[in-house]
């Protein structure tokens, strides 16, 4: 079992989402094929994850696959889709010994049974942990998030089971893959590039960003705590004015 921290540090973020972008480049720079920066952006998860109660963050989110990564070679997706599944096998015995709760977000439909499967193994085998909450995002988009929980919303209120004047800000979020996670207080994009990308959209509005050039498979613990450091020192006023 990781060690809990024996004080959480007062100012940090609890919940930290992270864009694990750059294997790609960073398996290029050293003329390998792109899926030996995916296998290196694997082993930097489980680094990032056990440095966590260190740091204070109880919430870790991870974008593993896009809605829109589909739309890369057939041999790339192929060999992430594999990657994803070692990778549960792999990790679950360690994950689930060291306190950590995994759950996945994402629409899991155009996912292969097998990998589904060890999907809900996972989070069934660490559904009692309680140290650090992972979530992997897994054929994840935000907008597609967000038509997915209006079309659930929808059939509520068919239904009778929602007024549509009952539908507000509290509303919408319970039907989100997310609903059961606080919003992030810090989101991060590693490799230079300064966009979202569809990730956690409606989670986010009042998140603080931090795009740094690492790339994935460089990212560090110590990196995080730097990171985590800066958030400490912002203000966060959510739309209001200072006191
Ligand atoms: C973006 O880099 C990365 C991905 C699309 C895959 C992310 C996957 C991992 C880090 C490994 C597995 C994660 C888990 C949780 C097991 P890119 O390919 O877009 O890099 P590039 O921009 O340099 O091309």
């Amino acid at each position: 079992m990781l060690k809990a921290p024996h004080t959480e540090p007062a100012n940090g973020p609890r919940h930290v989402a992270i864009i694990m972008d750059g294997n790609g480049r960073w398996a290029q720079a050293r003329g390998r094929p792109r899926l030996f920066g995916h296998h290196a952006g694997a082993r930097r998860v489980r680094e990032v994850v056990e440095a966590c109660p260190g740091l204070g963050i109880k919430y870790l989110t991870v974008f593993a696959f896009s809605t829109e990564n589909w739309k890369r070679t057939q041999a790339e997706v192929a060999g992430l889709m594999s990657l994803f599944r070692r990778y549960i096998i792999k990790e679950t015995r360690t994950l689930k010994k060291n306190g950590i709760r995994v759950r996945f977000i994402g629409d899991r439909v155009r996912l292969d049974k097998k990998l589904t499967e060890l999907m809900d193994t996972l989070e069934e085998e660490t559904k009692d942990n309680d140290l650090v909450h992972l979530t992997v995002a897994l054929n994840y988009g935000g907008r597609d998030e967000v038509a997915r929980a209006t079309k659930r919303l929808a059939r509520d209120v068919a239904e009778g089971h929602l007024l549509p004047e009952d539908v507000d800000e509290e509303t919408l979020p319970k039907y989100l893959d997310t609903h059961v996670l606080p919003d992030p207080d810090l989101v991060i994009r590693t490799s230079g590039e300064a966009r979202i990308s569809n990730f956690l959209l409606w989670q986010s509005a009042y998140s603080e960003y931090e795009f740094i050039d690492t790339l994935w498979p460089d990212f560090t613990a110590a990196e995080l705590e730097r990171l985590c450091r800066n958030f400490g020192s912002r203000e966060r006023r959510f739309g209001a004015v200072p006191a």
